[in-house]
C-alpha cells in the first residue's frame, strides 16, 4: 500500500483477457517481458475480466480463468511484492473512468479500430456496445495509473494510440490530467506463430488447440502439438529454413526457449532432419515448463495464498486509481462527494 515503491521506479502496466488458455505465445510476446522489467519498472499487471465480457463468456469457466491466469503471472516470475497483480473487475475506478473517457472518444475513431472490425466479423450474432466501446475502457486501465509504458502486441498499437490521443484530448481541454503512456512492442524476431496455420499468430484462444502450445499443457500433449506442426516439403535444415514459414517459427520458438540466436540454432540444427528439430524442441518445451507448472499447482493448492495476493493487488490499485479519479471529477466540475 506504499506510494515510496510507485514513486522510485517508471509505470508499466499491462494486461491479458481471461479467455481460452495462456499460451506459448503469450509467455514469449507478454509475461516474459514483464519478467525482465520488473528491475526497471513498477508493474501493474491485471487479468481485464471487464474486457472478456464484450464476448459471451460462461460464469464458471470465467471465473476459473481469472484465477488461473493471476497464478500463471505468478508462476512466470512477477513479484507480488514489488508490483501489482489484481483482476479488473476488484476496481470499480476502470469502468467509472471508461465512461468518462467515452464522453471524450469519437465515434470516428471507434469505427476505425480493426479489433472492432474482426470482432464484429467473429462474433456476429453479438455486436454489442462494450465491444465497440471497449478501446476506452483500455485507455481508462492505463490513464488511471498514470502509466509510462505499456507493453503490448503489435495488434493493440491502434488502441494504444487512441489512448494518447484520449489522454491529451483530456489534457488539452482542462489541464494536464494524465500522462500520456508509450508504448513497447517487443522486437519482431520473437513472435510465436501458430503451428497449423503459420499465417497467423499463435492464439490463446483459437478454435483450434493445435495451433497453439498451453501453459499448463501436459509433455504428451506438447510432444504431440509440435509433431503435428506444420514444416514444408524439405526434410533437412539448412540457412534457408529461417525463411520457411513453419520451419522458421520451430527454430525462433527453440532460440527464445534456449536464448540463442537464430543463426547459431540453425548452425546448431544444420543437415539434421525436422524429427530431430521437433524432438529436442519438444523436450526444450518439456524443460522449461515443467518447473512453470510445479509453480503454478503450488499456488493454486495453497489455499488463500492467490486470494490475499488478489485481494492485497486491488486494495493498492483501488488507492492509486481513485487518486487520478478524483482529479479527474474535479476538473470535469463534479461535486465532491461526502465521504461514506
Ligand atoms: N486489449 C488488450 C488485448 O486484447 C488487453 C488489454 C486490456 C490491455 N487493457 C489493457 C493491454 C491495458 C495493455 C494495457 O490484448
Amino acid at each position: 500500500m506504499t506510494e515510496l515503491q510507485t514513486n522510485t521506479k517508471p509505470i508499466l502496466l499491462s494486461g491479458i483477457q481471461p479467455s481460452g488458455h495462456l499460451a506459448l505465445g503469450n509467455y514469449v510476446g507478454a509475461m516474459r517481458n514483464w519478467v525482465n522489467m520488473q528491475e526497471d519498472y513498477f508493474g501493474i499487471f491485471m487479468v481485464v475480466d471487464l474486457h472478456a465480457i464484450t464476448v459471451r463468456q460462461k460464469p464458471a469457466e470465467l471465473r476459473q480463468r481469472c484465477l488461473s491466469f493471476a497464478a500463471q503471472y505468478l508462476a512466470a516470475g512477477i513479484d507480488p511484492d514489488q508490483n501489482i497483480i489484481f483482476l479488473q473487475s476488484h476496481v470499480p475506478q476502470h469502468a467509472e473512468l471508461a465512461w468518462i473517457l467515452n464522453c471524450f472518444t469519437y465515434m470516428g475513431e471507434l469505427n476505425r479500430m480493426t479489433q472492432f472490425k474482426d470482432k464484429s466479423l467473429r462474433y456476429e450474432e453479438n455486436i454489442n456496445a462494450g465491444l465497440y466501446a471497449y478501446p476506452a475502457l483500455m485507455a481508462a486501465d492505463i490513464l488511471l495509473y498514470q502509466t509510462d509504458l505499456v507493453p503490448v502486441g503489435a495488434d493493440q498499437k491502434q488502441h494504444l494510440e487512441l489512448t494518447r490521443d484520449i489522454a491529451a484530448r483530456f489534457n488539452n481541454t482542462y489541464s494536464p490530467t494524465f500522462k500520456v503512456p508509450e508504448p513497447f512492442i517487443p522486437e519482431a524476431g520473437a513472435r510465436i506463430m501458430s503451428l497449423q496455420d503459420t499465417e497467423k499468430k499463435m492464439s490463446k484462444s483459437d478454435s483450434n488447440e493445435n495451433n497453439y502450445i498451453s501453459l499448463l499443457d501436459p509433455p504428451d500433449v506438447i510432444r504431440r502439438k509440435i509433431r503435428r506442426a506444420v514444416t514444408d516439403s524439405a526434410t533437412e535444415i539448412t540457412s534457408d529454413s529461417i525463411h520457411s514459414p513453419g520451419v522458421g517459427n520451430l527454430l525462433t520458438i527453440y532460440s527464445v526457449l534456449n536464448n540463442q540466436s537464430i543463426d547459431d540454432v540453425v548452425n546448431h540444427f544444420s543437415s539434421q532432419s525436422y524429427s530431430d528439430l521437433k524432438n529436442e524442441l519438444a523436450d526444450a518445451l518439456v524443460a522449461f515448463l515443467e518447473p512453470f507448472q510445479n509453480r503454478y499447482d503450488t499456488i493454486m493448492k495453497e489455499k488463500g495464498y492467490l486470494t490475499k495476493i488478489l485481494d492485497d493487488g486491488a486494495k493498492r490499485a483501488r488507492y492509486m486509481a481513485s487518486k487520478t479519479l478524483t482529479k479527474v471529477h474535479r476538473k470535469l466540475g463534479f461535486v465532491p462527494a461526502g465521504r461514506p
